[in-house]
């Protein structure tokens, strides 16, 4: 009786709390960008395994593939929006961007600036237009009555979205950081406590290096302000009339979630505001009964004692990488005939096979976290797209790190600073013994392995665990939509009273007043008592 009594109300608080805090959440998930995609799918997931009524409204800017099955829980309502022109969309070629792999254009952070912005937010423009335009699904959206809408901030379509039917947004980001976004946050700028690429950081750092920051941050800043720009004009035009300003609108929200975590990121100083969520992707329960091998797989692993695992990724293509690049890591595979390769390449290719050493294996898709799992499994050659960092970490994994674009460089230096990993430019693949020589030290050297080990015992005994993080502050921001108090206002002042230069410059414009005078006083003293003692001599 007692205990059956005990049941009921416990029961019943269950109901009851679980009916307070469910909210209904509408998350913005555009196709485009596989990596976006897949943060955005987990993350529903993860809201929704809290309890909340979570819903994905899926707008189409290309006819990305291989996306069913992302979202893995069922109470997620998906809403797939395909635009007039998808029939189009779909006869277009997926886009693998082989230009990404030896172009030394894109690394230049001026055209960078002037490029980019154009054909990433043209790419946003229809689509975003019809759904912007489409008075049938904003009212069907608006009739669900969201608590509050989420919205990445790369492609900002949901933000004004969230505007149009008036509902708190709150924004996030796939990627460690996002600087125009996170410093209407009150995040301080990042120079100096992250390199830009082509710089080395304190101690090290010189003038040289301080320089080229400088210039990359100022082109970088304008490369992001362009294309949120460009954005903004383009939904301006598709709703008719003047639009709140994309700053505006996106520095309501109480927080701001980002993919960093703090003990695998720089060191940055940052505000209240800055949710940082990178691990939440990572399921550690998982991780400790990792998927096992197939029969195949069993095999390869036990062909040699040491196998490499080479892959770069779901955008960029091995089969598209130069010849001169291939000629480099074929280079290797023949300086290694004690090392088994298992190579993703994405295309069946019997002559190219045939031109391989046996120690070789080419595979269109690899299980990668059940062989980053595997003890046997010594090195992992990857792209460092951040799911990639983010599972070898959790790995406790040495790795080859070659960023190919976008912030894999970042991801790159990012882990490499914890002494497991190593950052290798993408032009050096040509050069086959230097690489042989890296991959090689990495498996006789136990210090990458051990830092590696390192590495991943803290990340799982960090003392904030990043999906609690995630929810306790989502929660707190859909009950507190607009509370500002623990942002800051300064760095939305211009750089002189920022970094109180006017306060500085009155300073030393009064120090230098009063040392001319000191100085001519006491020239003047001295040529008194000169002219005093030559009249006395
Ligand atoms: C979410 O809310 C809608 C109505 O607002 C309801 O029909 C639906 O069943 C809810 N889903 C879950 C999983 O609770
Ligand atoms: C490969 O292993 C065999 C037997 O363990 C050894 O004799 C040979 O020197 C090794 N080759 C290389 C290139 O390390």
């Amino acid at each position: 009786m007692h205990v059956n009594s005990l049941l009921v109300l416990l029961i019943f608080l269950c109901v009851f709390t679980k009916q307070i805090y469910t909210s209904k959440i509408l998350i913005f998930n555009p196709i485009f960008g596989f990596s976006h995609v897949k943060f955005i799918s987990k993350l529903a997931d993860i809201i929704a395994d809290h309890g909340h009524n979570v819903t994905l409204f899926q707008p189409y800017h290309n006819a990305m593939k291989n996306i069913d099955g992302l979202v893995k829980n069922e109470n997620i309502k998906i809403l797939n929006y395909y635009p007039d022109h998808f029939e189009e969309l779909k006869k277009e070629e997926t886009q693998t961007f082989p230009i990404f792999w030896d172009s030394k254009l894109m690394n230049i952070p001026v055209l960078g600036a002037f490029v980019m912005p154009k054909v990433l937010g043209s790419a946003f423009q229809k689509t975003a237009t019809q759904v912007l335009k489409d008075q049938t699904v904003l009212n069907e959206l608006k009739n669900e009555k969201f608590d509050v809408m989420m919205a990445e901030t790369f492609e900002i379509t949901g933000i004004y979205l969230a505007h149009l039917l008036d509902i708190p947004c709150i924004p996030f980001m796939s990627a460690v950081r996002y600087p125009i976004f996170s410093q209407l946050f009150g995040q301080p700028s990042i120079l100096g406590y992250v390199p830009h690429i082509g710089s080395q950081m304190a101690p090290e750092a010189g003038f040289y290096d301080r320089l080229n920051d400088v210039y990359r941050q100022f082109f970088m800043s304008i490369t992001q302000e362009r294309l949120n720009e460009f954005q903004n004009n383009v939904i301006e035009e598709a709703i008719g009339r003047p639009v709140p300003y994309w700053k505006d609108l996106v520095k309501q929200s109480p927080i701001y979630i980002t993919n960093s975590n703090p003990y695998l990121d720089y060191a940055v100083p940052s505000t209240a505001t800055i949710v940082h969520a990178g691990g939440i992707t990572m399921d550690l329960e998982k991780k400790k009964k990792p998927q096992k091998l197939t029969e195949e797989y069993e095999q390869i692993l036990t062909e040699r004692e040491s196998t490499v695992l080479i892959s770069f990724g779901s955008v960029i293509r091995s089969y598209e990488m130069p010849e001169t690049f291939k000629a480099g890591i074929i280079q290797m595979f023949e300086n290694l005939p004690n090392v088994t390769f298992i190579w993703k390449y994405e295309k069946d290719d019997v002559e190219f096979e045939k031109t391989l050493p046996k120690n070789v294996h080419l595979k269109k898709w690899v299980p990668q976290p059940a062989l980053l799992a595997d003890k046997r499994l010594k090195v992992f050659v990857t792209h460092g797209g951040l799911g990639s960092i983010m599972e070898l970490a959790y790995a406790g994994k040495p790795a080859i790190v070659v960023p190919i674009f976008g912030d894999q460089p970042h991801n790159a230096v990012m882990l490499e600073r914890h002494g497991g990993a190593v950052a290798y430019d993408k032009f050096e693949l040509q050069d086959g013994e230097k690489l042989t020589k890296v991959i090689n030290d990495m498996m006789s050297n136990q210090r990458y392995n051990e830092n590696a080990k390192v590495l991943l015992e803290v990340l799982h005994n960090q003392p904030i665990d990043p999906k609690m993080n995630l929810m306790k502050h989502l929660e707190f921001a859909i009950k507190f939509p607009n509370h500002r108090s623990q942002v800051p206002s300064i760095n939305e002042e211009g750089i002189i009273s920022h970094y109180y230069l006017d306060a500085i410059a009155f300073l030393v414009a009064i120090f230098g007043v009063f040392a001319y005078i000191f100085v001519r006083l006491i020239q003047r003293l001295s040529a008194v008592f000169l002219v005093k003692k030559t009249k006395n001599d």
